[in-house]
């Protein structure tokens, strides 16, 4: 998976309530992407069964994608057994969800919460790295809580637990929550340079794979995330030369077509879609808002 994204260099984020299955099963028979990270999968009382992962990754496998399962929770042992079940379902590797900034998951004890327990991060690390031997294990955060100079201690010591192959880096704290922050360019090369082996990804506000290249020669990356903008123009990755607009087009026109019921997609499943896609002011948003109030 290391060698697979050398090569790969530029990923879909994660983003739960987005990629749900009936979007997904869209997604990758278009080919939009050759390797998808699900949003997370929380781990809190119960460690999952594999059926019950093998069902959740089922809509980002097909064809010869790879996927890679992101877990969140604040349980060494559940989770590094949680990541083995996901291996033993399919998945080409295992993503902590170190950045979620949505209060509930940090009230317990997830989440953004792993940077402020970043002891506890790190014997996650190591956990779920020995039950999955050389198998690929990431981590998605950002760089601090309440202040960037808190990846000063997180990185290097997740890092030096020697367990993490690839860190994605998301520029702002929680606290920031997706403010405009100035200076994404310095706090990324800042913190890429804490990290000395594993790869590491530069995520938040990157709008084309021209901005992505250009942040990966700015702040040595080895490659990025693309999350809000990648649903604005779906087919950046594999059909760089498509317009925004008819890569838009051409994955709504699949979308609209889904039968309203299944797979989590509903008539307000579909209003999201077309509003992050086409806009919410769109005359495709507008409809659907319409026909709903009928
Ligand atoms: C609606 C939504 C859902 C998200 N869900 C996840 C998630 O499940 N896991 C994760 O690591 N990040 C999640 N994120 C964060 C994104 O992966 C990404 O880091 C963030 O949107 C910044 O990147 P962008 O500016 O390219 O969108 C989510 C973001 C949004 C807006």
């Amino acid at each position: 998976m290391r060698d697979f994204l050398k090569k790969f260099r530029h990923l879909p984020a994660p983003m739960e309530g987005v990629m749900r299955p009936a979007v997904m099963e869209v997604c990758t028979a278009l080919e939009l992407s050759p390797v998808w990270v699900t949003p997370f999968f929380r781990v809190s009382e119960t460690v999952p069964k594999v059926k019950e992962l093998k069902k959740f990754l089922a809509p980002f496998l097909p064809g010869t994608n790879r996927v890679i399962l992101q877990i969140m929770g604040k349980d060494p042992i559940k989770l590094a057994e949680t990541a083995a079940r996901g291996l033993s379902a399919g998945a080409a590797g295992i993503d902590l969800n170190c950045g979620c900034p949505s209060l509930q998951v940090i009230r317990h004890g997830a989440g953004s919460a792993a940077m402020k327990n970043f002891e506890n991060t790190a014997e996650i690390l190591s956990a779920i790295r020995q039950v999955i031997g050389k198998e690929f294990l990431s981590v998605k955060t950002r760089l601090g809580f309440e202040n960037i100079l808190e990846a000063e201690t997180f990185l290097p010591l997740w890092e030096s637990s020697g367990a993490v192959d690839m860190f994605t880096l998301h520029y702002r704290t929680t606290s920031e929550g997706y403010k405009a922050i100035p200076m994404r360019e310095e706090r990324l090369k800042n913190a890429r340079k804490l990290i000395k082996n594993a790869l590491v990804l530069g995520n938040g506000n990157i709008a084309t794979l021209d901005e992505a290249e250009e942040l990966c020669k700015t702040c040595s990356l080895n490659g990025t995330m693309i999350g809000r903008n990648f649903w604005r123009s779906p087919f950046m990755f594999k059909d760089p030369a498509l317009f925004p607009e008819e890569g838009r087009k051409l994955l709504w026109r699949e979308l609209s077509n889904l039968p309203y019921g299944e797979k989590h997609w509903a008539r307000g499943s579909a209003i999201e879609m077309a509003s992050l896609i086409l806009g919410a002011n769109s005359p495709e948003a507008d409809g659907l808002k319409k026909s709903f109030r009928q």
